[in-house]
């Protein structure tokens, strides 16, 4: 049979009319799992692929003048502390195939450098990184597939401290407090009710290769769909099935 008899329906990201849309996965969960390590493991996979990685936190808002003179006070595990509609606005544009300027965050002085931003090109695949990544249902509707990396909260709080005091400027003190106080309460509150939303949830986050080995030969599954509907842009996909 020739290529236009092939049986056809859509199928995730390829669309029937064999659209060039980007693969979205959304990565998320509790602050210090293992998100971006598990993102940098993926990304390394799929080399062969154009593939970027967006992180919510470079859509905090930038604080007020009162906020940032009581910064210990600044709940930044708070939907709120994120401006999403910029985030969507931008995730917009990669998936219609544009490049993007993505805000830098300054984590030590808790604020956007002014000046310097992040061009992102369009790509195959964008991952998108996030503690509250899927808290929102319009940010959620973008994700082809959703991820979340299940790390034990005395392992991620371990890695906090480490993290804030050596790259953040933070001293031991100041992580505890903001983690009783804010970061425990809202992973509580917003993150671990989102983990509902996950096709797949990886415990143990950087240290489980065999899920990423899996969610990677997934991804791969979907590209070659994709690469298949641009060759024969008049040929649907039925499941994941093809016969020509
Ligand atoms: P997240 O993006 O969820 O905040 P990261 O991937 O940035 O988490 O990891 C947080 C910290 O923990 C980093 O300093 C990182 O080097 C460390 N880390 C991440 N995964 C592991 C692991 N499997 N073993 C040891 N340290 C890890
Ligand atoms: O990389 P990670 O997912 O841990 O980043 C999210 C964390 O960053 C949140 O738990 C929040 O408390 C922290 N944060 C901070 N100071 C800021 C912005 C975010 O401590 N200025």
């Amino acid at each position: 049979a020739s290529a236009a008899t092939a049986t056809a329906v859509a199928n995730g990201f390829v669309s029937g009319e064999g659209s060039k849309q980007p693969f979205v996965i959304g990565v998320s969960g509790g602050t210090a799992s293992g998100k971006t390590t598990v993102c940098d493991m993926i990304i390394q996979q799929l080399h062969d692929h154009r593939v970027v990685l967006v992180n919510q936190d470079s859509f905090y808002r930038g604080l007020t003048e009162e906020e940032s003179d009581r910064v210990q006070d600044y709940n930044f595990d708070h939907p709120d502390a994120f401006d999403t509609d910029q985030l969507l606005e931008c995730m917009g544009q990669l998936k219609s195939g544009q490049s993007v300027n993505i805000p830098i965050y300054d984590f030590k002085n808790h604020r956007r450098c002014s000046e310097s931003f992040r061009k992102v090109n369009a790509s195959d695949v964008i991952i998108l990184e996030g503690i509250l990544v899927f808290h929102d249902q319009r940010v959620r509707d973008l994700m082809d597939m959703k991820i979340f990396v299940d790390t034990d909260a005395d392992i991620r709080l371990a890695r906090r401290i480490r993290r804030d005091t050596v790259e953040r400027g933070r001293d031991v003190i100041s992580v505890l407090e903001q983690y009783g106080r804010f970061v425990k309460p809202a992973f509580d509150d917003f993150v671990l009710p989102s983990k509902k939303y996950a096709d797949v949830i990886i415990p143990r986050g950087g240290d489980n290769h065999v899920a990423i080995d899996l969610i990677v030969q997934h991804i791969r599954t979907k590209l070659g769909q994709h690469d298949l509907c641009k060759i024969y842009p008049n040929v649907y996909v039925v499941h994941t099935t093809f016969q020509i």
